[in-house]
């Protein structure tokens, strides 16, 4: 098996929690001295608002943590589900609507699809709540759940790539 990873994060528009993930998740690879390569991208699963960049306020979120997100909204693909090998859904309405999509498609190789708080070590309920109609701190706790829980799946990545090349 290659050492070589895709990760999709989902959410509902792809311009509040999905974005700040992916962002996350490339900051701390590229901070990381590991060796994994990994290939990160989100999209969404409506489109209200495709085409446009994370609402300012994830945009400010991320920026506080020194993180710079280039994204444009966009909604998964039939192609995602053959593409990638782990989709990490922000909740369960997300998850019942990708494993619907995985039954529609069925894709040769299926991909592996979590609640991205399954690898949170304070999961909670196991959702990250929309913050859309929230306030900045929304966005900031959202953050929060994100880093705990992505710093956790980068470990159960590398473990799985130890596990494939030993
Ligand atoms: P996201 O948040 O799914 O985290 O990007 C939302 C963004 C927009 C809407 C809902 C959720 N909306 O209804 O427009």
């Amino acid at each position: 098996m290659s050492s070589v990873r895709s990760v999709l994060f989902v959410c509902l528009g792809n311009i509040c929690r999905s974005p700040l993930a992916e962002g996350i998740f490339k900051d701390r690879i590229l901070r990381s001295a590991s060796p994994l390569t990994v290939f990160a991208d989100s999209a969404g699963l409506d489109d209200y608002h495709l085409g446009e960049p994370p609402d300012v306020r994830t945009l400010l979120t991320a920026r506080r943590h020194g993180i710079q997100l280039n994204h444009r909204a966009r909604v998964i693909t039939p192609e995602d589900f053959e593409k990638f090998d782990y989709i990490l859904a922000m909740d369960r309405s997300n998850l019942q609507n990708l494993e619907k999509l995985l039954r529609r498609y069925s894709p040769k190789k299926p991909p592996k699809i979590y609640l991205v708080r399954e690898f949170d070590p304070e999961p909670g309920d196991k959702e990250v709540p929309d913050p859309y109609y929230g306030t900045l701190e929304d966005f900031e706790m959202v953050y929060q759940m994100l880093d705990r829980s992505i710093t956790n799946f980068i470990t159960f990545l590398r473990a799985q790539s130890v596990s494939a090349t030993t």
